[in-house]
């Protein structure tokens, strides 16, 4: 896991932008794997920007997203498939059908979980996957104790991530219970990940995820199994890290590091 903390958000989220351009560079044609949330938007907001100003192309991109309310059309304004859309699709030039998002809205889940899954594979498997982290340590909705091998499932929401994502809804009865969500081991298949993270609240998950044990009750843990995962933070998501220094030291020490 390689550790990268940046003073504010601003420079945390081009510095992953960085990372998701260099590898549109060299494969144009990649597959992206994209998360929502209130995390990963100075990275969309920056990926638009290259896109406009440096002609950063995505005409051969296919993205994958994480995961998806049940029960929300796909106009609700807080259902993931209107925020794909409001936030980065409708900024770039990634081909429609090569855009997929987990249904809440399918008539049949298994059989709806089982096709995402071999979509994913069928378009090559996921080149990059961008991550968020819920403050109880979640990746997608993989909630504590999510198998870490686990697939694209149907996933019952914990209590802590209904009161996170209240604020977004008029009330809490609002929030959905159940969320489609690819698994820990799907997230895992990903050949490079990238975790994003900022604020003082994901400082303790953050620290948890990086330093603790890897266990079911952080599923962000899971992470440290992969053997290509970069964290970008920002100071205060950076907080309550004990290896802090070496992170640093790390990234000063690598442009004169000895080439093999
Ligand atoms: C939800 C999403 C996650 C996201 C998390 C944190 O649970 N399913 O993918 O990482 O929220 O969201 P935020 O970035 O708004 O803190």
């Amino acid at each position: 896991m390689e550790v990268i903390i940046k003073p504010d958000y601003q420079q945390m989220s081009a510095a992953a932008a960085r990372q998701i351009a260099d590898v549109l560079n060299r494969k144009p044609n990649a597959v992206l794997g994209m998360a929502t949330g209130s995390t990963p938007l100075g990275l969309y907001r920056e990926l638009v920007r290259l896109h406009r100003e440096e002609s950063l192309d995505f005409s051969q991109v296919t993205t994958f997203n994480l995961d998806e309310y049940v029960g929300l059309p796909v106009t609700h304004e807080q259902s993931y498939h209107y925020f794909m859309h409001e936030n980065f699709f409708k900024h770039v030039n990634i081909p429609r059908q090569n855009i997929y998002i987990p249904s809440g809205t399918t008539s049949n889940f298994p059989s709806f979980c089982q096709w995402y899954e071999q979509r994913i594979q069928d378009c090559g498997g996921i080149d990059v996957q961008i991550l968020g982290i819920g403050s109880d340590g979640h990746i997608a909705f993989n909630e504590p104790t999510s198998s870490l091998s686990s697939r694209t499932r149907l996933k019952t929401l914990a209590k802590p991530t209904i009161e996170d994502n209240a604020r977004f809804f008029d009330n809490k009865e609002q929030v959905p219970i159940y969320a489609i969500t690819m698994g820990v081991g799907t997230i895992l298949e990903a050949d490079e990940i990238v975790l994003l993270a900022n604020g003082k609240n994901k400082a303790k998950a953050i620290a948890a995820a990086i330093e603790g044990p890897v266990t079911s009750m952080i599923t962000a843990s899971a992470l440290q199994l992969h053997p290509d995962t970069r964290v970008y933070l920002d100071e205060d998501a950076a907080g309550q890290l004990q290896m802090r220094e070496y992170y640093d030291w790390v990234l000063k020490m690598k442009p004169g590091a000895p080439k093999a």
